[in-house]
């Protein structure tokens, strides 16, 4: 007797069809076959599918049966055709209806037991249930509780295999995961806050200036000076995500299976550090079974390098084009997967090796070839993708003992929405949507300067010894700044400020 479901295979961040089908009372021993080019988790499924219906109180076929996973051509990876893979053993003998089978998308790992475990991409999952148009998804009850935020489609989520049976028998009734539509309402709630930050004024400006207009930022300071404190804060004044951009942002969690780590009821942005010992692979995705890395987990939040200088150079070069782009290509054998990465890129680094120049309190012992050499562990295309360059001077604990309180996050984020606003309108029809990704023509249309203002620019480029490609990222900054202040024009003191945003332009004296 044949029985057949639907289940998903996991690539990359997306879920592709497969159907699982079962064929019984054939001929020879009995035994149960698997084909349809399974990888070795997927052989060692009927393990422990074999295991979790006798303990769960089923029978095991008599006959031989075929289990085929189809298309036979994609590649089956992982533990979670378990669940399918019983079911339709059970359909196909005789201890289940066949009926609902086919209006389900199911996965889940099996324990030996009978009990569910969790799934990686149980969101993707049921995102291609709704495609299918199938009348709903049985997921792991974790997997569930992520894939729950797909609207437009029911989503169970069960805890073990006699569950599922009772419920595909109609004997109990679960009722579909209802992810609170009113999320999109709430303030997303972080662990920190800017209104922890003292002191520190021009830091905490340039810090708004680059969320504002999305451009990113290197922060350069000695030991001590908070650089991490605030990069850490980032997300907290980044807009707050829409409902489409979290899902985005769970999808790729899921497929890596730390979807759990998200809170649900809160649209927090991920804020990303990896450690400078990261490899390639780690950083921008790839693998074996590729996966998302470090940036496609920092989509739509912040990726902050610290101690940039530390890096591999290999590994800052690979981080080039996705920052350009907002996506990353990974090969693979059978073929390329695109997988998303828009994040505000935040860096830190030491003025020098020591750590001290420029610090009033302690002295520094560098020369300057070293000095050089440091910062030049940096290239120059990486360093063109950075707006904003500015310094953490070192903070006094009297600073800190004194000031007082600092303005809060939700007080910065709101800022930051009026201006990223302004440049939705701006961007209306195009395909960039802040002043950081505006194009050539764009910065000639909109960041136009009057005759004195422009002379200031050329001045300032020939006096501070800026660099040419200095030239455009002042011009975007100013407008944003401009924008911050509501301001048509871009003028003398946007345009002041915006300068002094090159530090790492100028020459080293
Ligand atoms: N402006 C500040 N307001 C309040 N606390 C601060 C401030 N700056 C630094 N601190 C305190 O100093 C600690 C060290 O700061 P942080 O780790 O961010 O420095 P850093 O610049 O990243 O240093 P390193 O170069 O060693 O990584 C913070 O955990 C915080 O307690
Ligand atoms: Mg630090
Ligand atoms: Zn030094």
């Amino acid at each position: 007797m044949l029985a057949s479901t639907h289940s998903g295979s996991l690539i990359g961040i997306s879920a592709t069809s497969v159907s699982v089908e079962a064929n019984s009372g054939e001929r020879g021993d009995p035994r149960v076959v698997l084909v349809g080019l399974p990888d070795a988790a997927v052989k060692e499924s009927l393990d422990r599918v074999h295991s979790s219906l006798s303990n769960s109180g089923f029978s095991l076929p008599r006959t031989r049966v075929t289990i085929n996973l189809a298309p036979a051509d994609l590649r089956k990876e992982g533990s979670s055709f378990d669940l399918p893979v019983a079911l339709c053993l059970l359909s196909s003998t005789k201890q289940l209806s066949t009926q609902p089978l086919q209006h389900y998308l199911i996965a889940g790992e099996l324990g030996l037991s009978g009990q569910i475990r969790p799934v990686r991409g149980g969101i993707s999952m049921a995102m291609l249930a709704k495609e299918q148009n199938l009348k709903g998804v049985i997921l792991p009850m974790e997997s569930a509780r992520e894939a729950g935020i797909v609207q437009g489609i029911d989503i169970f989520g069960v805890d073990s295999l006699a569950e599922v049976v009772d419920f595909l028998e109609g004997k109990v009734n679960l009722k579909p995961i209802i992810h609170r539509s009113d999320a999109s309402s709430q303030a997303p709630r972080y662990e920190f806050d800017f209104s922890d930050i003292k002191g520190q004024y021009n830091l905490r400006r340039a810090v708004e200036v680059a969320v504002s207009g999305g451009h990113n930022l290197l922060i350069s300071g000695p030991p001590g000076s908070g650089k991490s404190m605030i990069a850490k804060r980032i997300p907290t004044i980044l807009p707050t995500p829409s409902l489409d951009e979290f899902i985005e942002v769970v999808r790729i969690y899921s497929a890596v299976g730390q979807g759990g780590a998200l809170d649900m009821q809160s649209m927090i942005r991920p804020f990303r550090s990896p450690h400078h010992t990261i490899s390639d692979v780690g950083l921008i995705g790839g693998g074996a079974t590729p996966g998302p890395g470090e940036i496609s987990l920092a989509h739509h939040g912040v990726l902050y390098l610290d101690e940039l200088p530390e890096f591999k150079r290999s590994v800052l070069e690979v981080l080039r084009q996705p920052l350009e782009d907002g996506v990353v290509t990974i090969s693979r054998s059978a073929g390329k997967i695109t997988l998303p990465c828009q994040f505000m890129f935040v860096a830190s680094m030491n003025p020098c090796p020591c750590g001290y120049l420029g610090d009033s309190n302690h002295s520094c012992r560098c020369s300057i070839p070293q000095i050089q050499k440091y910062r030049a562990k940096i290239s120059g295309p990486l360093l063109d993708r950075i707006d904003i360059h500015i310094d953490a001077p070192a903070v006094d604990i009297s600073d800190i003992q004194d000031s007082e309180k600092g303005e809060d996050s939700k007080t910065i984020r709101g800022r930051v929405e009026q201006c990223r606003q302004i440049q939705s309108e701006r961007f209306k029809d195009l395909k960039s949507k802040t002043n950081a990704s505006m194009s050539d023509p764009m910065v000639e249309k909109v960041c136009e300067l009057n005759p004195e203002n422009k002379s200031i620019l050329l001045q300032a480029m020939n006096h501070l010894s800026l660099s040419v490609r200095a030239y455009t990222r002042i011009l975007k900054v100013s407008r944003t700044i401009a924008d911050l202040e509501q301001s048509e024009r871009i003028q003398k003191n946007h345009l002041l400020e915006a300068i002094q945003y090159r530090n790492l332009d100028r020459k080293i004296i």
